[in-house]
């Protein structure tokens, strides 16, 4: 858990205008502010900031809550990340102990685990220069078939894991570390008899290491065709795939030009190794924004260099979309006749690498290649397709001053006038937008009947039970004097309640009360920022109504106790009904 003071000063030290106003152009609207929302597509903004209180709420698509789940939704992180992300932009620390605890274990030091990981590398490090046979040939793997030196197979601190169920742990319990901890450092794996075992095996190692040099976790690869090629470790009390990038640790001294971003663990050391130390990879899983925003603190461009088969480049496509969304100025490079970077090089050296990475593309013009290679634009059959091709890649461009650059391009290529290129290009746009605009609202009308409420999917069952709960949750969440009543003469209780949702916050608020001296710190800890969102309106609907008094209270929890009282009657009738089914077949 975060400390209940960190989550205040966090929110305190984090006031809501700047912060959404970093994001969304906003203007003042009676001691509020309002603006396009940024999670769902609008011309006339519904989206509401509330300095008052520090809230958000959008009357469009429901998304409302307070900075940290603004920032959930819209860096799309979990609620420990979203924490750290305002953290660190109000120049809080979290104390590091916190943020274990936050990844639930508690049991585990993470300067222990640490030494731990540094002690296993050293230890594989060792193991493959060794005598035995075994690691002879993974030496040889190394050296002879992917071509590196000793040099740098030390500078990655590269090794060999035995093949052996226990060599590796026997030597680590000999240093004094337990099976518990390292199976939860995934170094060791238990059987379903309860037998530990260790997790790598003739594998060689790459250890990968964090931007403060600290071996957070490892990656292992077989020397011949078998597979799985690779086993990486799991997420680890102190790992996290999604957040890391191998090779960072050296890239960011190297970086203020640009970041080569590759595939594979061997990319990245051949590209090291040939002078290019401002590679670095994603951990056997695709790019995430997570990693994208880390690049972005690193550096100000990247060039996507993945592999050059149909699925590297899908890859890279994705990549792009995601590095360019953090702000990153990005290109892709295809290395020709290779598969993969690491080929290229040992192939045709450094220069020449050299030389390709002055001629990676934009995103445009690696697409518009692509069509043109597709296409003989001399057939005016092919010309066509292909123009339409290219126009809707212009599109896709959210600066409308790259499109004209683009159609500029794509009108002297074609030898077509700029300006009806333009309008088709305006054409696609409404229509994508249109198609978006109508997703979003078909799906909000839904909502908003209930059919596909997917916050609260109990509200369709009994829809009218299910708005008295909101109209009661509503008060309780608004005014302090209706908890106090409720929660002390104890009014309602949860089980009066017929959707989980609505349950489930009552139970939190009942809970807060009485523990937490009514404050709401963890509330994005206990809700999805959907949830929270559907709080926000119930709030609101409220605060647009002038009857808040104990009439409207008591009205409402009268209501409430009704549904219940019906409800069970209806239990109570169909077991009656059902003891009379019994009775009769009995009898005939
Ligand atoms: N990867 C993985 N598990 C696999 C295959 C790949 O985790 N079964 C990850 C690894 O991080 C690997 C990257 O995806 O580095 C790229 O995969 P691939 O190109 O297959 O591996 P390389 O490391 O490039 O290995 P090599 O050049 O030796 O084939
Ligand atoms: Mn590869």
């Amino acid at each position: 858990m975060i400390s209940k003071e960190t989550i205040e000063q966090v929110l305190m030290r984090n006031d809501i205008e700047t912060l959404i106003g970093s994001y969304v152009s906003l203007k003042r609207a009676g001691s509020n502010l309002k603006g396009l929302c940024p999670f769902h597509s609008e011309k006339t903004p519904s989206f509401t900031v509330y300095p008052a209180d520090n809230s958000f709420y959008c009357f469009g698509c429901g998304a409302g809550g307070d900075a940290i789940t603004f920032i959930r939704k819209r860096e799309n992180l979990d609620y420990p990340d979203a924490v750290e992300f305002l953290a660190q932009r109000a120049g809080i620390t979290i104390v590091r102990d916190e943020r274990d605890q936050l990844a639930r274990a508690p049991k585990f030091d993470r300067a222990r685990m640490f030494k731990m990981n540094v002690d296993a590398a050293k230890y594989f490090n060792r193991c493959l220069f060794s005598d035995n046979p075994d690691a002879k040939a993974a030496l040889s793997y190394f050296i002879e078939k992917r071509g590196l030196s000793v040099a740098t197979i030390k500078h990655f601190g590269l090794g060999f894991a035995p093949n052996s169920f226990d060599s590796f742990s026997k030597y680590m319990l000999s240093k004094g570390y337990s099976f518990e901890e390292l199976e939860a450092g995934f170094l060791c794996g238990k059987s379903d008899k309860g037998r530990y075992y260790d997790a790598f095996r003739n594998r060689i190692m790459f250890p990968i290491i964090d931007v403060s040099g600290n071996v957070i976790a490892f990656g292992g690869r077989v020397m011949d065709d078998s597979k799985p090629k690779y086993k990486n470790s799991s997420d680890t009390p102190v790992f996290k795939k999604s957040r890391n990038l191998f090779a960072l640790n050296f890239a960011r001294h190297h970086c203020s030009e640009s970041i080569i971003l590759c595939e594979g663990y061997m990319d990245v050391i051949a590209l090291h190794s040939a002078g290019f130390e401002n590679a670095v990879a994603t951990l056997g899983t695709a790019i995430t924004s997570e990693q994208a925003r880390i690049m972005s603190r690193y550096t100000k461009k990247v060039i996507i260099c993945y592999d050059s088969d149909e699925a590297g480049q899908k890859a890279a496509m994705r990549a792009v979309k995601m590095l360019t969304d953090v702000g990153l100025d990005v290109t892709i490079l295809k290395v020709p006749g290779a598969k993969d970077p690491d080929e290229y090089i040992k192939a045709n050296g450094a220069d020449k690498f050299r030389h390709l990475l002055t001629q990676s593309k934009s995103r445009f013009e690696y697409n518009l290649e692509n069509i043109l290679s597709k296409y003989d634009i001399n057939i005016s059959q092919d010309k066509i397709k292909a123009l339409h091709e290219s126009e809707k890649l212009i599109s896709e461009t959210y600066s409308s001053a790259e499109r004209d650059i683009y159609i500029q391009t794509i009108s002297k290529l074609f030898a077509i006038n700029a300006g009806s290129i333009k309008s088709d290009v305006d054409r696609l746009i409404s229509r994508a937008s249109y198609a978006k605009r109508k997703e979003e609202s078909n799906k909000i009308k839904q909502d908003a009947v209930g059919y596909s409420d997917k916050v609260n999917p109990d509200f369709i069952k009994a829809p009218a039970v299910a708005k008295n709960e909101e109209n009661l949750l509503g008060l309780l969440l608004l005014y302090p004097e209706h908890r106090k009543r409720v929660f002390d003469e104890g009014l309602v209780s949860a089980d009066d309640f017929f959707t989980d949702l609505n349950r489930r916050i009552f139970e939190y608020l009942k809970n807060a009360y009485f523990n937490e001296g009514d404050s709401h710190y963890d509330v994005d800890e206990c809700f999805s920022p959907d949830e929270r969102g559907r709080m926000s309106r119930m709030k609101l609907s409220r605060m647009e109504l002038s009857e808040n008094g104990d009439a409207v209270l008591r009205d409402s929890i009268e209501k409430l106790k009704k549904s219940v009282s019906k409800k069970n009657n209806e239990k109570n009738n169909s077991i009656e009904n059902l003891s009379k089914l019994i009775e009769q077949k009995r009898k005939s």
